[in-house]
C-alpha cells in the first residue's frame, strides 16, 4: 500500500537504497578527537556521533562504533582533546580517519602538528582554531531496547581547558557564523560548511 509516509522498523531493514539515519540526523558536528596512547603514540580520529551534553560542568561525548584506538587510549589515560574541524582542515580531518593500526600517528599521516596541551597529556591539533582539553567522566556501553549490549561505547568527558584562536572572536564573542566549521551529512561523502548566510535568529518565547 502506497501512503505519503515511508515507514520502516529499523530492525527489519529500511527498504531504501541507503540507510537514511545519518542523512536525517544531520549535519552533525564532528568530534575530532586526539589522544595519546599509554606508550606515547599519538592518535587522531573524527567522530560524527558527537555532541555537547551539559554546560556546567561542560560535558561532551562521542560514540565509538567498535573498540577503536581513541576509546582504548581514553580508557588507559582518562584524557582526550576535541578539536574543531573547519573547511581549511577538511582534507586533513578526512585523512585522519584512516583505519591505521595503533602504532601509526595520524598527526603524521594527515600532515598536522601536535600542539602542547596545558592540562592533559593528549595533544591539540595546532592548526585547529579551537580545542577543548577533556578528562574522561564516563564510558558507557550502549544497549538496545531489549537490553542487549551493542558493540558501541559512548565516551563522555569534562572540558577542563579551552583554547580559542583570537581570530574566532569578534569583540570577545565567539563567531560561529564566520568559523567555517564543517559538519557531516549523510551518504558516503556529504559535508556542510557553516557560512554567514546560514544564520537566522529566534528568541525563546516569554511565558506566560
Ligand atoms: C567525518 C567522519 C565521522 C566519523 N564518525 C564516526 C563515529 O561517530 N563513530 C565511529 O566509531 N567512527 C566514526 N568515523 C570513523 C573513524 O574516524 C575511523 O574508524 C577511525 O579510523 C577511528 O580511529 P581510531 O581507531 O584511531 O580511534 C568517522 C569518520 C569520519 C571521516
Amino acid at each position: 500500500m502506497m501512503t505519503d509516509r515511508h515507514f520502516y522498523e529499523p530492525a527489519q531493514g529500511h527498504g531504501l537504497p541507503h540507510d537514511p539515519l545519518n542523512a536525517i540526523i544531520g549535519p552533525r558536528p564532528i568530534g575530532w578527537i586526539s589522544t595519546r596512547a599509554a606508550n606515547g603514540v599519538l592518535n587522531l580520529a573524527p567522530y560524527s556521533f558527537f555532541n555537547a551534553f551539559n554546560y556546567t560542568p561542560p560535558l561532551i561525548g562521542f560514540s565509538s562504533i567498535g573498540r577503536k584506538d581513541s576509546l582504548r587510549n581514553i580508557e588507559a589515560t582518562g584524557e582526550f582533546v576535541w578539536n574543531l574541524a573547519t573547511r581549511p582542515l577538511a582534507e586533513a580531518m578526512n585523512a585522519s580517519c584512516a583505519a591505521a593500526p595503533p602504532e601509526v600517528d595520524e598527526f603524521q599521516l594527515a600532515g598536522l602538528t601536535p600542539g602542547a596541551s596545558r592540562i592533559v597529556g593528549a595533544p591539540r591539533v595546532e592548526e585547529s582554531p579551537v580545542s577543548f582539553e577533556c578528562r574522561r567522566t564516563q564510558i558507557i556501553r550502549l544497549q538496545s531496547a531489549a537490553g542487549v549490549d551493542t558493540d558501541t561505547w559512548l565516551v563522555l568527558g569534562e572540558v577542563v581547558g579551552v583554547h580559542i584562536a583570537q581570530s574566532m572572536l569578534r569583540d570577545g564573542i565567539y563567531d560561529t557564523a564566520g568559523s567555517q566549521t564543517i559538519l557531516r551529512g549523510g551518504g558516503p561523502a556529504d559535508y556542510f560548511e557553516i557560512t554567514p548566510d546560514a544564520l537566522f535568529r529566534m528568541r525563546r518565547p516569554a511565558y506566560p
